[in-house]
């Protein structure tokens, strides 16, 4: 049986009379820029997120770049953040004018380590860039103080975590909604997936907010008056329309996923090589990505390859390791939990429609390798 990584083509068939009504009806308009769904987007992604603004923008990567821009980096300036995710992340404070400053993940939940965030301010930090990776929330209550601390902005990419929680002084805190600004993709394989590239920020911040919609509109608030210097990057309305007919549902998916999550736990715990992926208790996961860690992990890809079972490596080579960031002058072994995670990892199929057969054949597939 051959099982993907993702089935697109299955969620489609499933919502295709919602979603096909809602892209004509935007061709019939005409209303291709900034059109109604776009603001009517921005404001359930707001109230999804318990924040006072959302502003839509045309990739994950942007959603990264205008807050970072928004800070008026100068040469030097640095910004703290883990080397253990998209290159997007790292790369959008490059691009912003900032030096990326990377420091090592806890090893349980891949996410950046607060206590190294700590060591690692300097008098030329001016922010930190956590990642919620794989779909749970990095640990917010004991970032927020260094950040305010310090002086810093904390600007959360949530690219691959929207609708996630965590629990923060007994009450369920959404990602996105205490730090500085939340930064969301909806690129097709995330857990609310457009038709191609988009993305979204959601601050509680009026001030940012409003400089954030200037600045995906070539930094004007009035047509042909500039008072900074932008981008284009808005989110089509086509887009807006596809992920408003699909936010419907993005909560009994993020649900679907954690249930196949749980199959899967339940079949490798106990395992002396199969480590399962850990929850942080305090975490609602929504497992865009369900990632073990095994031993002889390349063997391991190519038997599931062989068995036309979909599953990917993510993050083959950490950030501070990239040839790209040669120059910040990190070596081999300088953050090594990592680099072991880069070395252990592998990501399964975990998407909503994941049959039970499905399923099983990668259980059987992974235990048969390791019998
Ligand atoms: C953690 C993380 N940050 C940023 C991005 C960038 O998003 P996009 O691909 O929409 O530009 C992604 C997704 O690809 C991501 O997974």
């Amino acid at each position: 049986m051959n099982v993907p990584l993702l089935d697109l083509v299955a969620q489609y068939r499933s919502i295709k009379d919602e979603v096909l009504p809602a892209i004509m009806a935007v061709i019939e308009r005409q209303a291709f820029i900034m059109g109604a769904e776009v603001g009517q987007l921005e404001a359930a992604v707001a109230a999804l997120s318990h924040t006072r603004h959302a502003v839509a923008c045309a990739s994950g990567t942007d959603a990264l770049l205008l807050p970072l821009k928004a800070l008026d980096l100068q040469p030097g300036d640095e910004v703290i953040t883990t080397p253990f995710t998209f290159f997007a992340t790292a790369g959008a404070i490059h691009n912003a004018g900032g030096t990326p400053v990377f420091v090592d993940i806890d090893p349980a939940t891949f996410n950046i380590d607060p206590a190294a965030v700590e060591a690692a301010v300097t008098p030329r930090t001016r922010g930190i860039v956590a990642v919620h990776l794989f779909g749970q929330m990095a640990v917010m209550e004991a970032l927020l103080p260094i950040a305010a601390r310090h002086g810093l902005a904390l600007i959360e990419d949530a690219a691959q975590s929207i609708g996630a929680r965590r629990k923060v002084d007994g009450a369920w805190r959404m990602a996105g909604e205490l730090g500085t600004v939340g930064t969301l993709s909806f690129f097709p394989s995330k857990n609310l997936g457009a038709y191609g590239d988009a993305g979204m920020m959601i601050t509680q911040d009026d001030a940012l907010a409003e400089r954030l919609r200037r600045l995906r509109l070539h930094g004007g608030s009035r047509e042909y008056f500039h008072d900074e210097v932008g981008f284009n990057s808005r989110l089509d309305t086509l887009q807006a329309a596809v992920l408003l007919a699909k936010l419907a549902h993005l909560a009994e998916w993020s649900a679907a996923r954690a249930r196949h999550a749980a199959g899967y736990t339940k079949a490798f715990s106990g395992h002396p090589d199969v480590c399962p992926p850990r929850t942080d208790p305090a975490n609602e996961h929504i497992f865009n990505q369900y990632t073990l860690r095994v031993p002889r992990r390349d063997e391991l890809q190519a038997h599931l390859k062989a068995k036309h079972i979909g599953n990917s490596i993510y993050y083959p080579l950490s950030l501070h390791l990239q040839p790209c960031f040669a120059h910040l002058g990190y070596a081999k072994g300088s953050l090594p939990a990592s680099e072991a995670a880069s070395a252990q990892v592998i990501s399964l199929p975990v998407f909503p429609e994941l049959t039970e057969a499905q399923q099983q054949t990668v259980i059987d597939a992974v235990l048969g390798f390791y019998a």
